[in-house]
């Protein structure tokens, strides 16, 4: 009967992809262990599964060089430097954590030991913040209630066996011990938020289940705070959208509907702000061609690979690129080259939106710097235009960030991701001609060029003394705007 199961299993993981001409794997005589319930330890469910094992742990070997262009994470074993590689976050962020130390992401495995290696300045959402790193966040979420949330990071970590401390996403996440079906273990969270949506949830299929395990961590949420600053909950913004259409005005509007949810003050203009987290799911799920296609997460990111005799799920999650567009052609009949000049063609276009709408709004945050050490020397600021500019710059500044944090450079929304870029620039365009006819009003002469002191920001991070490294800088595949 397990075996049984186990190979229908495997048969409708291959067919998942409507698309791909699909032929069934060999079923495979494994001798099955039972596996109890809530066993959290990785290499007892590899005992059955060691070849999704194997591949599981290989998210620690450092990905090859040269193959993307944007998503480096751990490319030769080597850290990216997000400040570094886009300057102007680090003018943006500035305040807090997340422009002190902010890399960009590398294998599941180090999910732990990279939070715990980084800067004490991004810990700041208490035990929030492990519940999309360890395993253990449902249990603890659930027998300590508010205390879970709020208690500050390292006694969090504490409640988690010494011996799991380290232990990135495990089988238990995303798998029932029963069937090996694929299961979303963070009720706390995602169940809720699709309950928000009105989704039935008894009605979701296993193509669905295969962008919803993901949707566990890969998404946007709200980390609610006291008036001491002390973390609440985590919920997702996605109250008025529905699945498949999450759109970031709906985000937008939500994280700027309570004081509760500005998470931080952003120093060069002293605005206290909501922030935004890897949206991967959001962005994807909202009408991109890919999505209404019926294409998964984890049929681009899990491709079937063979491993001696048998075909698998590819456990070793990561960028498309890095294993040469395995995954797309289980659909796309063009050759990898056509593919991946695809890739990097959309990813260009968007980095150069990204960029240039980032500087803009940078360039507004230091036009608020200037305003308010006027107002501090005694300058009246017209409050009409002051407060339509700064509605905008915040209105472009989510946008910007939204594009930022989500992981795939326009890739997975590509026409999305130029809408909102294009709705940052012009957020940041009116506001700087707004604050320029306030300045102006009040007898302010403004440069016509407004200097960002970017080295200011971009050296001297935190207790490691981060500095800017010019040779991670990703500069405007355009060339500078004239
Ligand atoms: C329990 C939370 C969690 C779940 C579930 C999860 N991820 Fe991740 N994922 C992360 C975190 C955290 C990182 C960044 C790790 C780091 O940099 O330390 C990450 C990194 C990644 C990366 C970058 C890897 C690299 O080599 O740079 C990809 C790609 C990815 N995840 C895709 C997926 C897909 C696809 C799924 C669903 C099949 C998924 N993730 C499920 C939390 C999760
Ligand atoms: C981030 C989520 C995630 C994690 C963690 C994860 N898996 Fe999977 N696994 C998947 C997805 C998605 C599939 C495809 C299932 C489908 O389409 O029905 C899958 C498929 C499988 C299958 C079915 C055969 C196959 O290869 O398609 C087995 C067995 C399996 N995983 C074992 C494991 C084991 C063992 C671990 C822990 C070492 C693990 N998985 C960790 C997401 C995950
Ligand atoms: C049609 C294929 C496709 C689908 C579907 C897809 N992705 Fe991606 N994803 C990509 C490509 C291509 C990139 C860009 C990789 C690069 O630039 O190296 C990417 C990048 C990423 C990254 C950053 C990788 C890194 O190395 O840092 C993450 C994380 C990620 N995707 C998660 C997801 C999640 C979660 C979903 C589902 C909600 C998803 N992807 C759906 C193709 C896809
Ligand atoms: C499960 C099947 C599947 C996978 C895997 C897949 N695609 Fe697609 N892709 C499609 C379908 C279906 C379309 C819609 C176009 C069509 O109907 O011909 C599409 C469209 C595209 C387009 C055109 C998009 C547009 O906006 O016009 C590009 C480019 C593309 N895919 C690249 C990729 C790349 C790169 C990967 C791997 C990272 C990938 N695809 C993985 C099925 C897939």
């Amino acid at each position: 009967m397990r075996m049984k199961l186990l190979v229908t299993l495997l048969a409708a993981a291959l067919c998942g992809a409507a698309i791909t001409a699909c032929s069934p794997p060999k079923a495979e005589k494994t001798k099955l262990v039972e596996i109890p319930d809530g066993t959290i330890d990785p290499a007892v469910w590899g005992k059955n599964f060691p070849e999704q094992y194997e591949t599981w742990k290989a998210t620690a070997q450092p990905t090859p060089e040269g193959k993307s262009k944007y998503k480096k994470g751990n490319d030769g074993g080597k850290v990216y430097d997000k400040l570094s590689e886009y300057p102007f976050i680090a003018l943006l962020f500035n305040g807090w954590g997340f422009g002190i130390e902010y890399n960009e992401p590398r294998g599941h495995v180090y999910m732990m030991t990279d939070q715990k290696e980084i800067d004490p300045s991004r810990l700041k959402g208490d035990g929030a913040c492990l519940t999309c790193k360890t395993p253990y966040a449902p249990q603890l979420a659930q027998k300590q209630g508010k205390t879970y949330f709020s208690q500050p990071y390292a006694d969090a970590v504490n409640q988690i066996p010494k011996h799991d401390q380290e232990l990135g996403v495990a089988c238990i996440d995303c798998h029932s011990n029963k069937d090996m079906g694929l299961k979303i273990s963070r009720g706390f969270t995602l169940t809720k938020a699709l309950d928000d949506m009105k989704v039935d949830q008894t009605k979701l299929t296993n193509q669905d289940k295969r962008n919803l395990v993901c949707a566990q961590c890969h998404v946007t949420y709200v980390i609610p705070k006291d008036a001491e600053m002390k973390s609440q909950d985590v919920f997702f913004p996605w109250q008025g959208s529905k699945m498949g259409d999450i759109p970031i005005e709906n985000i937008i509007k939500k994280i700027r509907s309570d004081k509760a949810y500005g998470e931080w003050t952003q120093a060069v203009t002293g605005f206290k702000m909501a922030y935004i987290r890897h949206p991967e799911f959001e962005m994807y799920s909202t009408k991109s061609v890919h999505w209404m296609a019926g294409v998964s997460c984890a049929d681009c990111h899990m491709p079937y690979t063979k491993v001696g005799s048998k075909k698998i799920s590819d456990h070793r999650i990561m960028s498309p690129l890095k294993n040469d567009l395995k995954a797309c052609q289980q659909c796309h009949t063009e050759s990898p080259e056509w593919l991946k000049t695809q890739v990097i063609t959309i990813q260009d276009r968007a980095a150069s939106q990204y960029i240039r709408s980032g500087y803009a709004l940078a360039t507004v945050a230091k036009l608020f710097e200037l305003t308010h050490k006027q107002q501090a020397a005694g300058k009246q600021i017209d409050k009409g235009l002051y407060d339509l500019a700064k509605d905008h710059y915040e209105e472009g500044f989510y946008r910007n960030l939204f594009f930022g944090a989500e992981n795939s450079l326009g890739f997975h929304n590509p026409t999305e991701a130029m809408r909102i870029l294009g709705d940052a620039s012009m957020h940041a365009g009116k506001a700087e001609g707004l604050l320029r006819q306030a300045l102006t009003k009040a007898g302010v002469e403004v440069p016509v060029k407004v200097d960002l002191e970017l080295p200011k920001y971009l050296n001297n991070r935190g207790v490691k003394k981060l500095m800017f490294k010019p040779e991670q800088e990703l500069k405007d595949p355009y060339g500078p705007q004239k």
